[in-house]
């Protein structure tokens, strides 16, 4: 399932040295950042709390699991947070230690990859094109019947195919994995951005099961990779301890423990931001929809995967075009069971995203 190495949307500097075009030209559309920039009221509320650095963060979080707390509606106690969301897929693959791990893919490559050096097996559950990248439930569950799994991965909405899952469906995998002993971990980073996060967000579910983890992070929705700023909700007591007993002091520094009590309490952003992303969501699948170049899949994140109908085209000739218009979209041909027939670009500006649109059009 090994694929070839494709620019990652943080990979600017790789970009530079490759096109000759300066970072700070790059229009990015393949890092999946909330293109309104940070929280305006953690800007102005940071600058004023810079001194927050003079003092090692509380060791417990108390107050910014308490604000995390509020904002997911969710019980503080059962909230534990990480140096972004990376550090506690490492954990988890530590900590749950899988000997054989299902990771539901096309997804995001870092379950595998620390799974793996856990030394544990990974197996892929497909997502298949003829199904249109969407879960199909009842071979999931033979395939759990099938064979015995110590952790499922789930990404919610899923990274690139940008579908999503909901709550009810969720609730019978997390019912049929209790009876076989498997433990889950869905990675919620770009749930905020869908239109359905009220109906597929895991953490109303931790009042009925605790064989399950959910991960998310302020990277994407709040514009904030460099802060470094993840949480992780679950009601599992002993992996709560685990992480606290063994997880390094200390890794959420003062100024991400700070913005997170802020950033939450910003909803005029948040309110613009998913108001944006929903009208964005279905006005460029629609567009993609209508054309014969491309086929698009339903978006619930900020980005669309798109499958290149056109013999002529390929992901490498359409980054390259796109690149050279100072606009860095994602060839998808590193994620197993996709291939150079596929790109994924997230929604930046209205502007850009239409310019984008025409060159991709019209390629
Ligand atoms: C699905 C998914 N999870 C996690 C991450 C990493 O998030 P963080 O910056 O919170 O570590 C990414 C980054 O691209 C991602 O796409």
């Amino acid at each position: 399932m090994e694929k070839k190495k494709a620019f990652h949307g943080s990979d600017l500097e790789l970009i530079e040295k490759e096109f000759g075009i300066k970072k700070e030209d790059i229009i990015n559309f393949a890092a999946n950042v909330n293109p309104f920039g940070i929280s305006p009221l953690m800007k102005e509320e940071l600058a004023k709390n810079v001194n927050v650095i003079e003092t090692y963060p509380d060791r417990n979080y108390t107050e910014l699991r308490k604000a995390i707390g509020e904002y997911c509606s969710c019980n503080p106690q059962y909230i534990t947070v990480g140096n972004g969301s990376t550090e506690l897929i490492s954990l988890m693959a530590q900590f749950i230690h899988p000997k054989k791990a299902l990771i539901v893919g096309p997804t995001y490559s870092e379950y595998g990859h620390e799974i793996g050096l856990s030394g544990g097996d990974i197996t892929y559950f497909e997502l298949k094109e003829s199904e249109d990248f969407r879960l199909n439930i009842e071979s999931l569950f033979t395939e759990l019947q099938s064979t015995h799994y110590d952790m499922l991965v789930i990404c919610n909405p899923n990274n690139p195919t940008s579908g999503i899952i909901t709550q009810d469906v969720l609730s019978l995998i997390m019912q049929l994995c209790k009876d076989f002993n498997t433990f889950i971990m869905i990675d919620e980073t770009y749930m905020e951005f869908s239109e359905h996060e009220k109906f597929a967000i895991a953490a109303p579910l931790t009042e009925r099961f605790d064989n399950f983890i959910v991960l998310r992070g302020v990277s994407k929705f709040f514009a904030s990779p460099g802060l470094r700023l993840g949480y992780a909700i679950t009601k599992n007591e002993a992996l709560l301890n685990k992480i606290r007993s063994e997880q390094n002091p200390w890794s959420v520094n003062s100024i991400a423990a700070f913005a997170g009590t802020v950033m939450y309490k910003d909803t005029d952003y948040i309110k613009r931001t998913k108001e944006f992303m929903h009208e964005e969501q279905r006005r460029i699948y629609e567009i993609f929809a209508k054309s014969d170049k491309y086929k698009a899949y339903t978006a619930d994140a900020n980005f669309i995967l798109l499958k290149i109908l056109d013999e002529k085209l390929d992901a490498g000739s359409l980054f390259e075009l796109a690149i050279r218009n100072n606009f860095m979209i994602r060839n998808c041909d590193s994620f197993p069971f996709l291939s150079d027939r596929y790109i994924r670009f997230c929604f930046m500006n209205r502007e850009d995203n239409d310019k984008l649109i025409s060159l991709l059009l019209n390629a």
